[in-house]
């Protein structure tokens, strides 16, 4: 008895360690606090993704930390280095990984609260639930940067409680050496729009644990793409959100094409 218990929690610790997935070196974040690390809290006004239509932007100002020094006092400065992907981990098993060019390159700002006291709250799609967006909430000055508004809600996850660095070995599943360099941008695109829910050889979020490459391995690319460019089509209740919403359809179905490209030829080497 003894004996299977053991073997059971074996089983049920490997489990945890491989759903883990930016685990090897994620740490939690501290609870929200005017002054972290010597950082000075400091109010950023943003576009709210989550609310604002092309016609019409809705600004919010929200209270927190730059991300830059927030990651160097959490990872140490070598998250800046080479190619690493900083994955955010949310409550729900949502893992947002984000290039460390990005955030080297725009603004992006770690908050707990809003500047006016209100709700730190957001609605969202399909019900209009309320849902809070702490402990921690990533946001871009899509202001100061308005190339970034054609992103929409990607890279903004909310309900952050750990980073971490996706590792060296996690990434290289993700572009195995076999596979040829043309699905290359599809893999980028997979990357930042499909595996913060979902997953490709176990890297990737909790939120939607499927492999996306064997499904797409017998899948024709119209059934493909009606989930991917409009999966409230299939199930008006979904979680999943439609791909890029924000960019003109043509892009998207080429967008769509790269994305099931690159899935069907890493679905393949599986086998
Ligand atoms: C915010 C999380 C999220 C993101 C991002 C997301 N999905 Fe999904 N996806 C889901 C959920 C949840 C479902 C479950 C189906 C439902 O809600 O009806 C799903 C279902 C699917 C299915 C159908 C699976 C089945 O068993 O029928 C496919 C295919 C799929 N997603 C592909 C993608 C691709 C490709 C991307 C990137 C372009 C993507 N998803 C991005 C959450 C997400």
């Amino acid at each position: 008895m003894r004996r299977t218990l053991i073997a059971y929690f074996a089983v049920l610790l490997a489990g945890l360690s491989c759903l883990a997935l930016a685990a090897e070196t994620s740490v939690s974040l501290p609870a929200p606090n005017a002054v972290l690390f010597g950082l000075h809290e400091a109010p950023v006004t943003v576009i709210e993704p989550h609310r604002s239509t092309a016609l019409k932007p809705v600004e919010v100002t929200y209270k927190g930390f730059p991300a830059v020094p927030l990651l160097d006092a959490l990872l140490g400065t070598q998250w800046r280095s080479g190619e690493a992907l900083i994955g955010f981990e949310a409550k729900d098993g949502y893992l947002s990984m984000i290039p460390a060019a990005q955030l080297l390159r725009y603004p992006a700002y770690l908050v707990y609260a809003r500047a006016d006291g209100d709700d730190f709250s957001l609605e969202t799609p399909p019900l209009n639930n309320r849902v809070p967006l702490g402990p921690w909430y990533l946001v871009w000055d899509n202001v100061l940067h308005s190339n970034l508004q054609a992103d929409g809600a990607t890279y903004w996850p909310y309900q952050v409680e750990k980073i971490g660095l996706v590792s060296a070995p996690s990434k290289a599943k993700l572009f195995p050496a076999m596979l040829p360099e043309r699905y290359r941008d599809g893999a980028a695109l997979t990357e930042k729009y499909c595996l913060s829910c979902h997953q490709v050889n176990g890297v990737g979020g909790r939120k939607m644990p499927i492999d996306l490459g064997q499904w797409t391995a017998n899948q024709s690319f119209a059934r493909f793409a009606t989930w991917v460019l409009d999966p409230s089509g299939k199930n008006p209740l979904t979680a999943m959100p439609p791909l890029a919403p924000e960019r003109p359809a043509s892009e998207r179905q080429l967008m769509a094409r790269q994305i099931y490209g690159y899935l069907r030829a890493i679905g393949a080497l599986d086998k």
